[in-house]
């Protein structure tokens, strides 16, 4: 076991950081993790999507914590998590057939569904709504430690807010030391973008966001489905909207980040051409070299799944390179990679340059 304090202003606790590789082998450690759970605590945890900051969902005053430790904006309500069905029956109003053959087809996983909640999500919860966003994960981990808490798991994802989502144990770390009670390091997440949200609780079945579950999958199961708009453009600050996530610029790294759309040829003459200071090119696989100016490469140009995994990792490292503008290349918006573009162009404030 090892302990890590923060010096970052505000809030300095001992963290401690618990190995979390092996059900059987760290048990203890998932149980102790689940204690603090159990007790208020805040703990930061590996799903097969990002990692997670976790108290019991139950406990505003727990609940409450989150925000602070994330630095959160308290209208963005956040997601809970549990390890069986029979766990949700006492969150929703309506976990009806539409929900069951969701949770049928795609539970345990990457998939989070929105229902109108029952009495017991506090409102720190749902940020006033009179929804509930609810996932079961399958990354075994996350399974054990809420069954072992045997509450209901409110978690966003684990990085301060306003950074890429965490998908490795070390960018928790480095975003939550010294601000929670507990980091369970655990293995690099295996999709590395956010669940998929949709919404159940309207007329029509609304994709809020997109993830590794695609649109054609929903569908496959409840028929035509509605794409937010948030998904493809920017939307102020002070609009209302389905997902109240969606309107904040997460994700970005400090770097102000355009992306750019054309081949590779003309993306490499355009910023060999470009002037600025600080200036690093996003690209894919194998691009770096062909190119004179700073690089960070986030996957094969033809494998949405590998952008995926890498896209989060890549706009922190163009942070510590120092890089101060970044030209993006665009990736295919098929399947997953609609979810790989709607982080990409989210991290752009969705400024696109069309070559
Ligand atoms: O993969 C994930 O979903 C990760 C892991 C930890 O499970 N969690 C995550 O949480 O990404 P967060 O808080 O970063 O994103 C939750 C998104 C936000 O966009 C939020 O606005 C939306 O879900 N959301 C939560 N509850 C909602 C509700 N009742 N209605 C509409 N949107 C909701
Ligand atoms: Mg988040």
């Amino acid at each position: 076991m090892q302990c890590q304090q923060s010096s970052k202003e505000g809030i300095i606790i001992e963290t401690r950081i618990l190995d979390a590789f092996d059900i059987s082998k760290d048990l203890e450690n998932i149980r102790l993790a689940a204690e603090v759970i159990k007790n208020g605590g805040l703990v930061g945890f590996p799903t097969e999507t990002v990692y997670g900051l976790g108290a019991n969902a139950l406990d505003s005053k727990a609940v409450e914590k989150i925000f602070i430790a994330k630095g959160r904006p308290q209208d963005n309500p956040l997601i809970v998590h549990v390890s069986s069905l029979e766990m949700i029956e006492p969150l929703v109003l309506d976990f009806d057939d539409k929900a069951k053959a969701l949770a049928d087809k795609f539970w345990p996983g990457p998939l989070t569904i929105i229902m109108n909640k029952s009495e017991i999500i506090p409102d720190s919860v749902s940020a006033g709504l009179k929804t509930v966003a609810i996932r079961f994960p399958s990354n075994l981990i996350a399974r054990e430690l809420i069954s072992l808490a045997n509450v209901p798991i409110a978690a966003p994802s684990a990085n301060l807010s306003g950074s890429p989502s965490p998908t490795t144990a070390r960018h928790v770390i480095e975003d939550l030391s010294g601000r929670i009670d507990v980091i369970l390091n655990s293995s690099a997440c295996e999709v590395g973008l956010e669940s998929t949200v949709i919404s159940l609780a309207g007329e029509t079945p609304r994709l809020l966001r997109p993830g590794y579950i695609t649109p054609k999958e929903l569908e496959s199961v409840l028929g035509k489905i509605e794409i937010d708009k948030a998904v493809f453009q920017s939307i102020s600050n002070d609009t209302v909207v389905n997902a109240p996530g969606m309107k904040y610029k997460h994700y970005s790294p400090k770097a102000l980040v355009k992306v750019v759309k054309g081949s590779f040829e003309e993306y490499k003459a355009f910023v060999e051409g470009r002037k600025e200071e600080g200036i690093a090119a996003l690209c894919f696989s194998g691009e770096g070299k062909k190119l004179s100016v700073p690089f960070v490469e986030f996957g094969n140009e033809e494998k949405s799944e590998q952008q995926a995994v890498m896209l989060f990792d890549a706009l922190r490292r163009l942070d510590e390179i120092g890089a101060k503008i970044v030209y993006a290349r665009c990736p295919s918006a098929e399947g997953v990679g609609l979810a790989v573009t709607n982080r990409l162009f989210k991290a752009a404030g969705f400024e696109v340059i069309e070559l």
